[in-house]
């Protein structure tokens, strides 16, 4: 897929890997829109460039999501490429019986259910488009489950899943292409609380979406993703394709 050129929305671009991945495509020609629910977060983001700017939204809510896909038909006459990012996750739910269904409806409903919302609303200004893209942000953990983010781990196989069909079902259009992003432990926010060493720099992640949308890898990986993919899943395509005989 061509980089320049493009309109891109990034949901929870205001940090982390979507705000690498924003400042990346920005600087490449392309205008981006960052979105997320902290309004000074998503301000200072989009200083970063001026092939930035932002709308705030948070992705779980329905009216919210509503206004957001009226303003990018209206001020931004659609857009091609939707990149599903926005993502959170709670410590060792297993240990925490009081809270874990709260845990995991917040995990579920950002992870996976927003992003059906918003795909499935933003679908008919992508089909209008001669070249489109969903890139979508799931984890290492999708393929092989953390005891300790349990119940992230589940959301981001949900999406894996959806993904994975969405890929299939959309290309009879022959214009929308899906990406499946599967970072391993990387250096943001949202890891801040597990200790490792090896933890990917954000920056990597974003360089490696972009040159996985560039030669049209399905399913990018990054780091260690990689290394556990061949090891453990190399017949994951196989077995996509044995569940799925016509597609
Ligand atoms: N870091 C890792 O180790 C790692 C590994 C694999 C996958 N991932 C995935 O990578 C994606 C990006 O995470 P990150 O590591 O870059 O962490 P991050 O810096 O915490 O970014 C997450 C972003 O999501 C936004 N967000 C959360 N809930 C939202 C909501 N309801 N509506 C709108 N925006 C929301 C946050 O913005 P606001 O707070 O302003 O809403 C924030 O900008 C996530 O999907 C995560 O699951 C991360």
């Amino acid at each position: 897929m061509k980089i320049p050129g493009n309109t891109i929305l990034i949901t929870g671009g205001g940090s982390g890997i979507g705000f690498e991945t924003a400042k990346l495509f920005a600087r490449s020609g392309n205008t981006v829109i960052i979105t997320g629910r902290n309004l000074s977060k998503l301000q200072k983001a989009s200083e970063a460039s001026e092939n930035i700017v932002f709308i705030q939204c948070d992705v779980t809510d329905e009216v919210q999501v509503k206004n957001l896909v009226s303003k990018l038909e209206d001020e931004f006459g659609g857009l091609n490429i939707l990149m599903n990012n926005a993502g959170l996750a709670y410590m060792n739910p297993h240990n925490n019986p009081k809270d874990i269904y709260k845990i995991a409806t917040e995990e579920m409903s950002t992870n996976y259910l927003s992003v059906v919302n918003l795909t499935t609303q933003l679908l008919p200004l992508l089909e209008k488009q001669n070249e489109a893209a969903i890139i979508n942000v799931s984890s290492i953990v999708a393929m092989s489950p953390s005891v300790g983010i349990a119940t992230y781990s589940a959301s981001k196989a949900a999406l894996h899943a959806y993904t994975q069909t969405l890929r299939a079902h959309l290309a009879k259009t022959g214009t929308i292409k899906v990406f499946d992003v599967m970072p391993p432990l990387v250096d943001t926010d949202f890891a801040k609380d597990i200790p490792s060493e090896s933890k990917l720099s954000p920056l990597a992640v974003a360089e490696a979406i972009i040159n996985g949308v560039k030669n049209n890898n399905d399913e990018i990986h990054m780091g260690l993703t990689e290394i556990f993919h061949q090891n453990f899943f190399s017949q994951s395509a196989t077995a996509f394709a044995t569940m799925n005989p016509s597609n």
